[in-house]
């Protein structure tokens, strides 16, 4: 189902020639479900990876390919055409990014449609590099990367992993909801501050897993979405960030160091050894709150009465740093299917947190939440008071979030000073 946002803008996508070109396919159609109507523009190398015909069918429009057409009334349509397409759109994205078009963007060079319209675009700019380790290292690109930051242009880190030429290092295409929330951030005008960089936040984040035996356990189905988002946009703001992560299926955030974890014992060991580090302590993982007793220590085998599953409670981790809170911000997430924000301020209460962010969960909250890349809720300061947080994607409710933790932060401080 398609999920429209409040705001849907126009955005021209430049695909430029790399491995990664299929994945815009992907992303065109996050962008379209979104409700944002795309115009794609590809470069000549682009066309040798992937076909304008598949971002034609998925944009229901023509793909443009070159700066000058075949007849000459295509001639004179098209030599006006950059200006008219810059002229209409709200954001200029341009995923992949290859190390030639940062080099001809950053030096102003203008040979086919895409570099020309560049110039001829005065909205903002967002760029997502992809290409190999050394291309990236190279101080040819990173002076370029630099140039192009300095100017303004939104640069969307490439991850590191398994690159398509059998290198491993940072050139993989950031992950598509990152690109997706930085160009809707940018569409937003958020600008980038370092408002937390004397922060250090902790954060869990995705489910957990309590073996019933070898091959069996229970879980649930947090993504672990919530949890990495925040930890994206704590680290983009400057803070230093240690996310406890369950089992998820995500790329971790650059910069942020990762501690991956299984089961709920595991996830609050992990918490209590790095705690006194923190400054900020958000558990956004949905932890088990149950375990089975014991895990059968061999699979269990299919005969007679089902075995009795005997549970018993795992240890609650943000209780715990409720109780060990100091001068930290301590954050909880309250997951309700009824009665929502009164079991909200009961839990921020009974767990002594500062916020709750509180999300309604069920039937009919499927498009935000679990799994989904927008949330809703309330967000539930401990005078009780509660900011409604409309659907928004996850990167603008996190950004709320912490723009929340830093004005309770100057309020402390204000408080001290005072006295
Ligand atoms: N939480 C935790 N450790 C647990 C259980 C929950 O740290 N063992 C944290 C979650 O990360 C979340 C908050 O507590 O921030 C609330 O979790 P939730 O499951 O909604 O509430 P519970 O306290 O488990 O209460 P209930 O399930 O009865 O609503």
């Amino acid at each position: 189902m398609s999920t429209k946002t409040a705001s849907q803008h126009s955005i021209v996508l430049g695909v430029s020639g790399g491995i990664a070109a299929y994945k815009a396919a992907e992303l065109v159609r996050l962008l379209t479900d979104r409700g944002h109507q795309v115009q794609v523009v590809m470069t000549d190398s682009a066309q040798r990876f992937v076909g304008p015909l598949t971002f034609a069918s998925l944009t229901g429009r023509k793909v443009i390919t070159n700066l000058f057409g075949e007849t000459d009334s295509e001639i004179r349509d098209s030599s006006i055409e950059h200006i008219d397409v810059a002229q209409r759109s709200d954001l200029l994205l341009v995923a992949p990014a290859t190390a030639d078009i940062l080099a001809k963007f950053a030096h102003g060079i203008a040979d086919d449609f895409l570099t020309t319209m560049h110039l001829a675009y005065t909205g903002p700019v967002v760029v997502a590099p992809a290409m190999n380790t050394n291309m990236w290292r190279h101080p040819a690109t990173q002076s370029n990367v630099a140039q192009l930051a300095a100017r303004g242009v939104t640069i969307v880190e490439p991850d590191a992993g398994d690159l398509a030429c059998g290198m491993v290092g940072p050139g993989r295409l950031a992950d598509l909801e990152q690109i997706v929330e930085t160009a809707e951030g940018a569409l937003e005008g958020r600008t980038r501050t370092d408002d937390l960089a004397s922060e250090t936040v902790l954060i869990t984040a995705g489910p957990t897993q309590e073996a019933i035996d070898p091959v069996r356990f229970i879980a649930n189905r947090s993504s672990g979405r919530m949890g990495y988002a925040l930890a994206r946009e704590a680290r983009e703001r400057g803070a230093r960030v240690v996310l406890v992560s369950g089992p998820v299926a995500l790329t971790p955030p650059n910069g942020c160091e990762v501690i991956p974890v299984e089961t709920a014992e595991q996830m609050h060991r992990a918490v209590l050894e790095r705690l006194s580090e923190s400054t900020i302590f958000a558990a956004v993982a949905a932890v088990a709150d149950y375990r089975p007793r014991a895990a059968a220590p061999t699979k269990l085998k299919k005969h007679g009465e089902p075995p009795p599953l005997e549970l018993e409670p795992t240890p609650d981790i943000l209780l715990e740093v409720g109780r060990l809170k100091g001068g930290r911000i301590v954050i909880g997430f309250a997951a309700e299917t009824n009665d929502v924000l009164e079991n909200a301020r009961a839990k921020l209460a009974a767990k002594n947190c500062d916020l709750i962010v509180a999300n309604p969960v069920g039937s009919d909250t499927s498009d935000t939440g679990f799994g989904s890349s927008l949330n809703q809720g309330w967000l539930v300061d401990s005078t009780g008071e509660a900011t409604e947080l409309p659907s928004m994607s996850k990167r603008e409710m996190s950004a709320r979030i912490l723009d929340k933790v830093v004005h309770l932060r100057k309020a402390v401080e204000s408080s001290r000073s005072s006295r």
